[in-house]
């Protein structure tokens, strides 16, 4: 998202960080949930974790509560998880059941999000059971992830990824398990860690390991439509001392050392 009311000079000579107030102002935070966040493909899950029918988890898409679930017809839905209601949850955490019920009043909802049961109910005038399904969102799994758009009318995930698929095709990506999560709570705007991952420049000094693993002076940065990659050739020959964990590159990643930091 541009940032309103700034320029951007499309020379590299001529770059400059943008004003500081994209990244204090909670105006421009509240914009960037709706129009970066919310209408964009993000990430929320792992496909082993709604592998089976009735296995389902819970996330969090810009503010939206989403409910992920493989029902009994094998599909993957992305649905709402606000209860028709009064908006109480209808699932938390993750697990595997038949169907959900809220835990605020009782309604219960089936696998695919339509409404079974709706607790002492009965006789409410104009009240169709069949119109308060949970809303369905987009959802899409590759390799192994699984990603949901709130946005109907936003870009197909395929455009998104643009080359990607091609370029990890032969990477076997897909058979990647989770051997174990660390989370950190990062007390700065999104905009400040990912200005760091965009660049190379602190590689020398915040990551000596890394850095002497790497061809530094053939680091390259590519930026595409939506998306950036960074990489370099990593070192033929092992420098003293290293602790180098990482095999020769795969050739189906144009012989590069991709980093993440
Ligand atoms: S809020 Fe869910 S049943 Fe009332």
């Amino acid at each position: 998202m541009k940032p309103e009311g700034i320029g951007v000079d499309p020379r590299l000579e001529f770059a400059a960080t943008i004003p500081s107030r994209c990244y204090s102002d909670a105006g421009y935070l509240e914009r960037e949930r709706l129009r970066v966040f919310g209408r964009t493909w993000q990430l929320v899950g792992r496909c082993e974790q709604v592998a089976q029918p009735g296995s389902y988890f819970t996330a969090d898409v810009a503010g939206e509560p989403i409910l992920v679930v493989r029902g009994q017809d094998g599909v993957l839905r992305a649905l709402s998880n606000v209860c028709r209601h009064r908006a109480g949850p209808v699932a938390t955490g993750e697990g595997t059941c038949r169907a959900f019920r809220c835990g605020y009043h009782g309604w219960s909802y089936g696998l695919d999000g339509r409404i079974l049961a709706t607790p002492e109910f009965a006789g409410v005038q104009d009240f169709r059971i069949e119109e308060h399904a949970l809303p369905a969102f987009r959802v899409e799994t590759w390799l192994g992830l699984v990603f949901v758009n709130l946005e109907p009318g936003a870009a197909s995930f395929a455009e998104t990824l643009e080359d990607l698929p091609a370029a990890l095709a032969s990477a076997d990506l897909e058979s990647l398990r989770l051997a174990h999560r660390k989370a950190w709570t990062v007390g700065c705007n999104w905009k400040v860690y990912v200005d760091n991952y965009l660049e190379g420049y602190h590689i020398p000094i915040v990551h000596p390991g890394l850095f002497q693993e790497l061809d530094y002076a053939r680091y390259v940065t590519e930026t595409k439509a939506l998306y950036s990659e960074q990489h370099a050739p990593i070192r033929k020959t092992r420098p003293a001392g290293s602790d180098r964990v990482a095999m020769a590159p795969r050739p189906a990643i144009t012989g590069s050392f991709r980093t993440s930091c």
